[in-house]
């Protein structure tokens, strides 16, 4: 080597400051929605086994929670209702209940903190049902999808109606965004907007949510192959994020996060649209027992899997360490 190499890279690496000077994406506190669990009574709060940290609250102590979440800058807030198995049927019928857990929650949070937070819902049956399933089934308990979609518009209007910002489906129903769409329009909410899960796969990192919300247990067949994605499968992501934008999405989402990471990246670049990424329950649970063990350093791992989503081109993130990266961009 003469000494003489023209490129070296690891100039721009000496000092912090040169770092940060060529840095090409940075984690902002306004990419960051925080997944949130509701539980119906008062001054409940409840921790989740296999997702420490994270609980679930009753809508009084949600409140508090999203205060100081707010105090954090954190603006918005995506909620998931466990309801007692008493409110759940075949046809999921209390999805759409105007004073049902979600509605009640979205209105309470609106009304004390106004358009200062954007309250994002989930649109699917899976709360409901007494089998655990997104949609209706019928007798071989295969989920129905017209069907379905008659039960989620009726769940999308309902969260309109209590003052959603956005409305999220999560079930992987063909056709439901469009027909959200015409019903939100024709109520004169033209400006709800519809964050589709576009590519959600059939994924096995679910798990510690279907704890958290109950239905882990139930779940009728087992699993959702026959509507979510095979994660096998990448083009046909393309395909359901162009559908879903053709039928009046206004964002789509990649779930899960990390493991499909090329989705986002994929989706970006091909579709240029605004680009969602939940980093879903198994990621946060991988996570902690790591941290837990010591075997990973937790603050700065954390910072690192959200600025991966940004890389690849996320614009905003789904994660339960919302709260966490959010208090260290703020001591930072
Ligand atoms: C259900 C729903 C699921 C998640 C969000 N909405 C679970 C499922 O499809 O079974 C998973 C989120 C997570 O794992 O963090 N409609």
């Amino acid at each position: 080597m003469s000494g003489m190499l023209l490129t070296r890279p690891r100039r721009l690496r000496r000092t912090s400051a040169l770092r940060n000077l060529v840095a090409e994406h940075a984690l902002s506190v306004n990419d960051l929605i925080y997944p949130m669990f509701v539980i119906p009574g008062q001054k409940t709060r409840q921790a989740i086994g296999s997702m420490p940290d994270i609980s679930r609250f009753s809508v009084d102590l949600l409140i508090d929670e999203v205060g100081e979440c707010l105090a954090l800058g954190i603006q918005h807030f995506a909620l998931f209702p466990v309801v007692g198995e008493d409110k759940k049927s075949l046809q999921g019928d209390e999805a759409f209940n105007p004073s049902g857990l979600a509605q009640f929650a979205v209105s309470a949070l609106k009304e004390k903190y106004g358009d200062t937070i954007c309250v994002i819902t989930d649109v699917a049956l899976d709360p409901y049902t007494t089998h655990g399933q997104d949609g209706i089934i019928d007798d071989s308990g295969y989920v129905l999808n017209d069907e379905t979609i008659h039960v989620l518009v009726e769940q999308a209007l309902s969260h309109a109606r209590a003052g959603a910002d956005i409305v999220a489906p999560s079930d992987m129903m063909d056709g439901r965004i469009g027909a959200i769409r015409e019903a939100l329009e024709a109520e004169g909410f033209v400006n709800t907007c519809i964050m589709a899960y576009s590519a959600k796969y059939a994924s096995s990192y679910y798990g510690p949510f279907r704890d958290a919300v109950g239905s882990a247990g139930n779940i009728k067949g087992g699993d959702k192959k026959s509507y979510q994605m095979d994660p096998a499968n990448s083009d046909e992501a393309i395909l359901e994020i162009t559908l879903d934008i053709n039928e009046g999405a206004d964002m789509v989402m990649i779930k899960p996060g990390m493991p499909y990471l090329d989705l986002v990246r994929r989706c970006k670049s091909e579709c240029k649209v605004p680009t969602f990424a939940y980093q879903v329950s198994g990621e946060y649970a991988m996570h902690q027992a790591a941290f837990q063990n010591g075997w990973l350093d937790k603050d700065a791992v954390i910072m690192e899997s959200l600025l991966a989503f940004k890389r690849a081109g996320a614009d905003g993130i789904l994660t339960y360490f919302a709260k966490a990266a959010a208090t260290l961009l703020a001591n930072k």
